[in-house]
């Protein structure tokens, strides 16, 4: 079985850390392509709750490498404290293998971020703070910085003067804060170099390394698909391509090498930060399944905006990460409400829409089309197969599965590691 790719469906959060920690025993490689520490999956084994931002889930799979790709931005200082945390819980992390060609973040850009997002004011992006945007922009601007870059400190210098020679300029002469110092940054990210190097490696050469020898690997991304620079609610979308061309692009594996991707999908939706989301709730309802489902932000601690479940994006996920699977999670959460409303159509300008529209300003105004399917009491986080549901729970999957246009695999009934029920397996 070659690669295979996990990835969120949705705006993110949708559970992904559950999906790709149950895959773990079966592949031998986890593998993160994009984003960095703005990401959040909390993973429960046991009575033990793991929350991780930039290391992949596999890190606590015993058997698996996990593997930080070329894609991903790294915070060093974020990165260690992670390792670090792991191991005093006695979680061994010295399988980790970090790309030499993935970018760091440094101390000026989460300055950056942090005073942009300031001047932007109303119209804010609601990043997460952590320099990822301005990491990025650094990256194709051709000023970023390489993890292979630590083990060269002249070249390092030079690059760090070369970023913060116009940074320094804007910092002081537009935002009205204090320049950042070349040899501070060098010496803090010299310290970095050291305790990192066991562990950076080509991990392009070992995963296709890897492929030949008929190992599997997954390819797990952050964020998710409506988060998409190039297929999400620009701008309100963070600045890499979690959708499934992004693992290729983000890991140095041929797109020919992939061959399945499964789209995590909330039986509900949520979205953290500003920006476009026609099923949100301001009511009762929204506060509940906040409260149900726990939504809360691992990374920032923002309470997510919650809303039902949405067809229309769950078809688009479809169609740009070409989905052969769903893996739908927190079903459990929505047990105890009469009624389920699921959006099946906008309406925009009195017209009904079925797919996502093509423009910005009219998902902006884009209104929900509701079908109301016939809710569920019983308790459900027991169940191991499909009829072990109540038949309401079960005719709601269906539903869901038909008009999203691709089979609901395994189901999340509840957060711990057993607490799926897997319809059809994945490897
Ligand atoms: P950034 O990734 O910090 O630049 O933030 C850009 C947008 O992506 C903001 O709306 C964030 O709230 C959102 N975002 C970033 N990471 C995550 C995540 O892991 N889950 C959900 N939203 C995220």
């Amino acid at each position: 079985m070659p690669a295979i790719v996990l990835l969120g469906a949705q705006w993110g959060d949708e559970g992904k850390g559950k999906a790709t920690d149950l895959l773990g025993d079966k592949v031998k490689y986890v593998v993160r392509y994009q984003g960095g520490n703005n990401a959040g999956h909390t993973v429960v084994i046991g009575d033990q709750k793991y929350a991780l931002h930039l290391l992949p889930s596999g890190i606590l799979t015993p058997s698996c490498i996990p593997v930080i790709g070329n894609g991903v931005v790294i915070d060093p200082a974020v990165l260690l404290e992670e390792i670090r945390g792991l191991n005093e819980r006695g979680v061994d992390t010295s399988n980790l293998k970090i790309s030499t060609n993935a970018h760091l973040i440094t101390p000026y850009h989460r300055t950056i971020d942090k005073v942009s997002e300031r001047f932007l004011g109303k119209a804010k992006i609601g990043t997460t703070g952590r320099g990822i945007g301005p990491a990025y922009a650094d990256k194709i601007n051709r000023i970023g910085i390489r993890v292979q870059d630590l083990f060269d400190p002249s070249i390092l210098r030079q690059k760090i003067e070369g970023a913060l020679r116009d940074k320094n300029q804007v910092l002081i002469k537009v935002f009205n804060r204090k320049g950042i110092e070349v040899d501070e940054v060098l010496r803090e990210y010299l310290e970095y170099a050291e305790i990192l190097r066991p562990y950076v490696v080509d991990t392009s050469l070992l995963l296709n390394q890897a492929l030949a020898k008929g190992e599997n690997v997954l390819l797990e991304g952050s964020q998710g698909t409506l988060l998409d620079v190039d297929h999400g609610t620009y701008p309100f979308v963070t600045s890499s391509n979690p959708t499934a061309g992004g693992a290729s692009t983000g890991s140095g594996i041929g797109p020919t090498k992939i061959s399945r991707v499964i789209g995590i999908v909330k039986a509900y939706t949520t979205r953290v930060g500003s920006g476009p989301f026609p099923t949100e709730l301001f009511d009762e309802d929204g506060e509940k399944l906040r409260s149900i489902g726990g939504e809360v932000g691992v990374t920032t601690g923002r309470a997510r905006r919650c809303g039902w479940y949405d067809a229309p994006i769950a078809r688009y996920a479809v169609r740009v990460n070409g989905l052969t699977d769903f893996f739908l999670t927190k079903l459990d959460v929505l047990t105890g409400w009469e009624k389920i409303p699921v959006c099946v159509a906008y309406e925009i300008d009195g017209k009904r829409v079925e797919e996502l529209p093509a423009s910005q300003s009219d998902f902006h105004h884009a209104k929900p089309i509701y079908e109301y399917l016939p809710g569920w009491s019983e308790d459900i986080t027991k169940a191991k197969k499909l009829s072990d549901l109540p038949t309401n729970a079960q005719n709601y999957v269906k539903f869901l599965e038909e008009i999203s246009g691709a089979p609901m695999s395994a189901i999340g009934v509840g957060p711990g590691r057993d607490q799926t029920i897997v319809v059809k397996e994945f490897i």
